[in-house]
């Protein structure tokens, strides 16, 4: 039944849509105009991790949605993923998930209920590691299956961070090591082992939860998770949004154990050239980049870490406090400037 369950496949690893471009899905976005409404304290003009409303009490409500085929083979494991990633917009926002609710397509025909049971027993172990509850969901009929979270959170105005606060002088911090893609896809084609994609599964199943605590602890007001477009993607945006750039040092950037060598190797998922397509025009690639590195950074990942801006005098105790919580791989991998030509220059 696992084996049926992985070969219900057909989308790759990373997050947001896979055949539409970024660019695309913008210029179709920008048809379907929406009508402002004074209560909207982020909307997706932004790009931002999650929408965000104001309630009548002055708390902040935010939303946010996420859901994806299998990329791992165990129905448990990539229920926890699922979830997770899902979560994830929450954490980038600083928030605190309160309440849940399930998405999901299952091909009844082809696969045993039973790895719906356990799909949904992964993504409910994680909300509620979140704290949060899942309070209801909708169920259809689908090929292939896929499964995802509608994310509820709140957040006090004075915690928010969002797409648009980062500020020259910053320092850029990474909380988890980059490469869920190459080795997830690596796995899918058997170029590696169960046991060599363990790195990948952690990362993915692990919530930002620890590192968007520690961030709002420390006043940072800019930051974003790495999903499907990538570091290099979600620079990009964190950067223009903030009308600033950034210059990332890609030695310094947090590779997962064998990532680097399968790219070497040419495995170099799709969605990392799309990533390419969608980013090239805004990033000035210093001749000091190695190629390796290149696509590491354009990598769409999975429940990928929180990338912050945070100021030069708090990165250090930051950074501690992270590695301290757990996070081993945070690093600090780039710093911030005044708007340049393009957004990021990256090394
Ligand atoms: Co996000
Ligand atoms: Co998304």
């Amino acid at each position: 039944m696992v084996s049926e369950f992985r070969l219900s496949q057909t989308v790759e690893a990373g997050g947001c849509s896979a055949k539409l471009s970024p660019q695309q899905l913008e210029d179709i976005l920008k048809q379907v105009p929406v009508k402002e409404s004074p209560n909207v304290v982020v909307s997706s003009k932004t790009h931002d991790d999650a929408g965000i409303i104001s309630l009548p009490s002055g708390e902040y409500l935010i939303q946010t949605t996420d859901f994806f085929p299998p990329m791992v083979d165990d129905p448990f494991v990539f229920g926890e993923v699922a979830a997770a990633n899902a979560l994830s917009d929450v954490y980038a926002m600083g928030g605190k998930p309160i309440c849940a609710m399930s998405l999901v397509m299952f091909p009844s025909q082809s696969m045993d209920s039973q790895i719906l049971v356990n799909m949904l027993k992964g993504g409910t172990k994680k909300v509620e590691e979140a704290g949060a509850t899942i309070i209801g969901g909708h169920t259809i009929d689908d090929e292939p299956l896929k499964y995802g979270l509608a994310v509820t959170g709140i957040i006090k105005p004075e915690n928010l961070v969002t797409n648009s606060g980062a500020k020259p002088g910053d320092l850029l911090i990474l909380t988890k090591a980059l490469g869920t893609a190459i080795l997830t896809g690596a796995r899918k084609v058997g170029l590696i082992t169960e046991k060599d994609v363990q790195p990948a599964i952690e990362v993915m199943t692990m919530l930002n939860k620890t590192g968007a605590e520690i961030m709002v602890k420390a006043g940072v007001k800019a930051a974003t998770d790495i999903t499907g477009f990538g570091l290099l993607g979600h620079a990009y945006r964190l950067a223009s949004a903030s009308n600033v750039t950034f210059r990332i040092e890609t030695k310094s950037v947090p590779a997962l154990p064998g990532a680097i060598d399968l790219i070497k190797k040419g495995g170099i998922p799709g969605g990392s050239m799309r990533n390419l397509e969608f980013v090239r025009k805004h990033i000035v690639f210093l001749p000091s980049l190695k190629d390796e590195r290149k696509w590491l950074t354009l990598d769409p990942q999975t429940s990928g870490g929180l990338l912050m801006s945070v100021s030069p005098v708090k990165a250090n105790k930051l950074l501690s406090d992270l590695q301290n919580a757990g996070l081993k791989d945070a690093s600090i991998i780039g710093e911030v400037f005044p708007a340049g030509q393009k957004s990021v220059l990256i090394g």
